[in-house]
């Protein structure tokens, strides 16, 4: 309740006297003004960085079109053909228009494609090369399709509501590992052509009231206001946007939510101030989909396209409020110059595929086919599978499996979904899982939206690879567990499998011979609501039941999301378990790889695991306005915890987590040594504040490398395997957390070997935002604490630093 009567103002959290509040009477949101700055005019693109010849391109270009041309450029339309969003073409310049589709994670709702592994896969797996590489093979297949711009990748939500209900599509709660990530998805799909949208921009961190809604008066209820102050924006929320941009994505999606009180495609200080001046960003920015609240006022706030219709407020408006002088002429231009200059950026003006080739409109109906499937994905589709696994407890090596003569294999989520969905076929498979099959198979939402299934709580009835809503994916197979246990079972000769799947009460159902249980749970998530716990009961019976009867579970849980264990982690006969995330279409390959050992598991937790759902705080769950508050049209997120979420949280209220962030373990030891820093000589300015040209992400000087760390890892146990090396810094100014992750390397070792690991870091790894200079600011004088090691808080090594 606390958090609906606070407001951010400034950096501090004032509580506001809820009887001054029902006094004011408010009935609209002028209350809340002056709290969002204005910002004008848009900044123009300047061709700042690596963007020099696509913008002049893009300015030879845009001279030749008439205003209504221009116009044409700035909304999209629905075209027969499967794309998200199209732009017109102009034909007689030759430009054929634009196709963006779904989604971070691959090409989604067509025939041909990939099913990868989810954002929150790719994070837990800590692997820069890895998300590079699976951003090429997913870049290739979106050309191949035809696609302009992907719309992905996800750095928002960040993860801040620990039931949000999209924080599978993103990498990470952390936002430097979800930066680093992101700037690798970027580099890798751009470096085939494909733009790259990152979204959502920005403070869309809950499902529950991102949209307007009307209420049972009818009346109109504005989205979620996430009052973020300037501080926790930048330290925080903005932080992996800056890598997006750094690294070149041409598009940034606005957010359905407001902030401040101003819709996020109207909101001219995160999109002129922030994005467009301080960060320097050359592309455009495009509308979530129905997010544009207004004609004039978004356009000058910034907004550069708006999907899926540019009939919704521009469209012919917009050309008549460019001739009566309501909006700039130069504010047009730049929204056409933008556009186009990505168009040149990423060289589709040459011999790109024709737009939406491979995007039927229909896929029931006979089409041509495009194969947008490489051979050479499927390395890297299985090792992302295998990467994002995270094995938290393994009492006495119960895994690897030795050589096991008989298996039984227990629970739901073993099997491939295809023949459990209450919707089978095209719209669960090829389609991807839609949110509304999602709510089918959920309980406690609106019953219009499907059967509920009422024990599974939130549950998916079959094996889940994916998150569902517009980041699904549409997989080419699914290699459910039960399947390729099965097969490995075949192969080897030796093996007997035995399964019960549906029955969770069943008792003397373990066959007295086995040698392992396995038992399969799984956490569904989707776009469009929120989870409503973090773990089931149905779920947590099945593993007990399981566990009383046999002294061998190992229990792998699908999870679109954190999943608490503690109803019975602690069960003596449970004796491994594995967090599987979502790892797309290898699923089950994967997985037997890592439970008979062909490869030791190797991802870390990007979030953390709380002993009990309360240990979240207010941040556990959606802010829920009641119809009767005072907030009731105009619903406020206070985002009091600044910039304490997950592990920050953890460490500064000294809460004791189930599994903390960064902790995963592997088949092998490890051991640290050697802490050293050294200072880079000559950084480009030893000043406190960052200087330099702003350049895309920023003052240059951010990105210059200061200090590097070093460490060695050595393999001190039997078998080869990965670890990911971490290093965490603690920044000594008044409101930093006590550490945040400022480095992390991954590095395969032998058994007996060894590696020296450098982690370099730059000028914005080291500063603060400092609100009152507008700047970064690192802490000259100030002693810098470095801490290096296998988890957050497991950091055997640490030294301390004076810049
Ligand atoms: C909006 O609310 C304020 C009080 O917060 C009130 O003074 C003002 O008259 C209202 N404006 C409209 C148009 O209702
Ligand atoms: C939101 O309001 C807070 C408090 O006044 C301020 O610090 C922050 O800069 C504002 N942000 C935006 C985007 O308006
Ligand atoms: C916008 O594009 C559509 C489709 O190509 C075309 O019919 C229309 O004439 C275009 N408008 C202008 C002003 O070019
Ligand atoms: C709700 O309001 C809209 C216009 O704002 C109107 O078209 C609609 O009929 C109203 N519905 C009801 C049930 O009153
Ligand atoms: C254009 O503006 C008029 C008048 O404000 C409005 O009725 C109409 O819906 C708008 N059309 C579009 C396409 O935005
Ligand atoms: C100019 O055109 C826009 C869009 O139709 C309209 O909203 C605005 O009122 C017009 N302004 C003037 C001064 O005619
Ligand atoms: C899951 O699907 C299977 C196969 O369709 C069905 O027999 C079973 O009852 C379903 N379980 C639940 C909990 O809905
Ligand atoms: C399983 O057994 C428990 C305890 O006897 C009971 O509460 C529950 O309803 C049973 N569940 C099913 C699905 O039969
Ligand atoms: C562990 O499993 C064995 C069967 O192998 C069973 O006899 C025992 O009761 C179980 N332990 C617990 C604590 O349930
Ligand atoms: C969390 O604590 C509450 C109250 O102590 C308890 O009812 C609940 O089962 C706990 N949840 C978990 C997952 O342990
Ligand atoms: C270094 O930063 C200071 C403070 O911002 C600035 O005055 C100075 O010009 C900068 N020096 C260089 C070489 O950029």
């Amino acid at each position: 309740m606390a958090r609906l009567c606070t407001l951010a103002v400034g950096s501090v959290t004032v509580l506001l006297a809820r009887g001054v509040i029902a006094e004011a009477q408010i009935t609209n949101d002028t209350f809340f003004y002056g709290q969002s700055p204005p910002v004008y005019p848009s900044p123009q693109i300047q061709g700042l960085g690596d963007w020099a010849a696509a913008y002049s391109q893009a300015q030879a270009f845009v001279a030749q079109l008439t205003i209504e041309e221009k116009t044409n450029l700035t909304g999209g339309y629905a075209e027969e053909n499967g794309c998200s969003g199209n732009i017109y073409a102009i034909e007689r310049l030759g430009f054929p228009g634009l196709c963006v589709t779904d989604a971070g994670n691959g090409v989604r709702g067509t025939d041909f494609v990939n099913g990868y592994a989810s954002g929150i896969h790719v994070g837990a797996a800590w692997n820069k090369g890895l998300t590079y590489r699976r951003g090429v093979d997913m870049g290739g297949e979106f050309r191949a399709k035809g696609v302009n711009l992907q719309l992905g990748p996800v750095v928002g939500p960040l993860g801040r509501v620990a039931e949000g209900g999209r924080n599978w599509e993103g990498f990470s709660a952390d936002p430097y590992l979800s930066g680093k990530l992101v700037a690798q998805h970027i580099r890798g799909v751009q470096s085939n052509g494909v733009g790259t949208c990152t979204k959502h921009y920005i403070g869309n961190e809950q499902e529950t009231d991102r949209n307007p809604t009307t209420n049972s008066q009818n009346e109109t209820v504005a989205s979620l206001s996430s009052n973020i102050d300037d501080t926790t924006m930048h330290e925080l929320y903005l932080w992996p946007f800056v890598d997006a941009v750094h690294a070149g994505t041409v598009a940034i999606m606005c957010s359905y939510n407001r902030i401040n009180n101003s819709y996020a495609c109207q909101n001219s200080k995160t999109l002129n101030g922030i994005l467009k001046t301080e960060l320097g960003f050359q592309g455009y920015v495009v509308s979530d989909w129905f997010a544009q609240h207004s004609g004039v006022a978004s356009a000058e706030a910034g907004l550069d396209m708006v999907m899926p219709s540019g009939l919704a407020f521009w469209g012919p408006n917009l050309t008549e409020a460019v001739q009566n002088g309501s909006i700039p002429e130069a504010r047009l231009n730049d929204m056409a110059t933008r556009i186009m200059a990505t168009w040149y950026y990423t060289n589709q003006n040459d011999g790109y595929p024709a737009r939406g080739v491979g995007m039927p409109a229909s896929l029931s109906a006979p089409h041509e086919v495009v194969n947008a499937r490489n051979p050479s994905a499927r390395p890297g589709l299985m090792q992302a599978a295998v990467e994002g696994h995270v094995l938290v407890k393994n009492v006495d090596n119960t895994l690897p499996l030795q050589k096991p003569r008989l298996l039984t294999v227990y629970g739901y989520d073993a099997v491939n979904p295809q023949f459990n969905t209450p919707t089978p076929g095209l719209s669960s498979w090829a389609l991807g899982l839609t949110s509304t099959d999602v709510y089918s198979v959920l309980c406690g939402f609106s019953s219009a939206l499907g059967p509920c299934t009422p024990f599974l709580g939130y549950a998916a009835n079959g094996t889940i690879y994916t998150g569902g809503g517009s980041g699904a994916t549409s997989p080419a197979y699914i290699s459910a567990p039960l399947d390729a246990i099965q097969a490995r079972a075949m192969q080897d000769g030796d093996t007997v499998v035995y399964w019960d799947t549906q029955n969770i009460n069943a008792t003397g159902a373990v066959e007295g011979a086995t040698d392992a249980c396995l038992v399969f749970i799984n956490a569904e998530a989707s776009e469009g609501v929120d989870r409503p716990a973090l773990y089931d009961s149905y779920s947590d019976s099945l593993v007990i039941n399981i566990a009383n009867q046999c002294s061998n579970t190992i229990v792998t849980i699908h999870n679109a999301g954190i999943r608490l264990v503690d109803n019975w982690i602690d069960h003596p006969n449970v004796t491994a378990v594995i967090y599987a995330h979502l790892p797309g279409q290898d699923s089950g390959r994967a997985l037997v790889s890592i439970l008979y050992g062909d490869v030791s598991p190797s991802g870390k937790l990007p979030y953390t695991v709380a002993r009990n759902e309360s240990d979240y705080g207010a941040i556990l769950s959606p802010v829920q306005t009641p119809e009767e508050s005072e907030y009731s049209l105009f619903p406020q997120d206070a985002f009091s915890e600044g910039v304490y979420i997950d592990y920050r949280s953890f460490d500064a209220k000294n809460i004791t987590p189930r599994y903390e962030f960064g902790y995963g373990l592997t088949y092998t030891t490890f051991s640290y040594s050697d802490i050293s820093i050294s200072k880079i000589p000559n950084p480009r300015n030893q000043s406190a504040y960052a200087t330099g040209a702003i350049i895309p992400g920023g003052h240059a000087d951010l990105f210059a490398n200061v200090v590097t760390v070093s460490a060695t890892i050595t393999n001190i146990g039997s078998v080869g395997a990965a670890e990911i090396a971490q290093l965490y810094v603690g920044i000594p100014a008044s409101g930093q957390p006590v550490r945040q992750l400022r480095g992390f390397e991954k590095v395969f070792l032998t058994p007996g070997g060894s590696q020296t690991v450098h982690f370099y870091l730059q000028r914005r790894d080291l500063s603060v935002w400092d609100a009152v200079a507008q700047n970064w600011r690192m802490v000259v004088g100030g002693h810098y604490s470095f801490s290096v090691g296998a988890s957050s808080r497991d950091l055997p090594l640490t030294s301390t630093f004076t810049l």
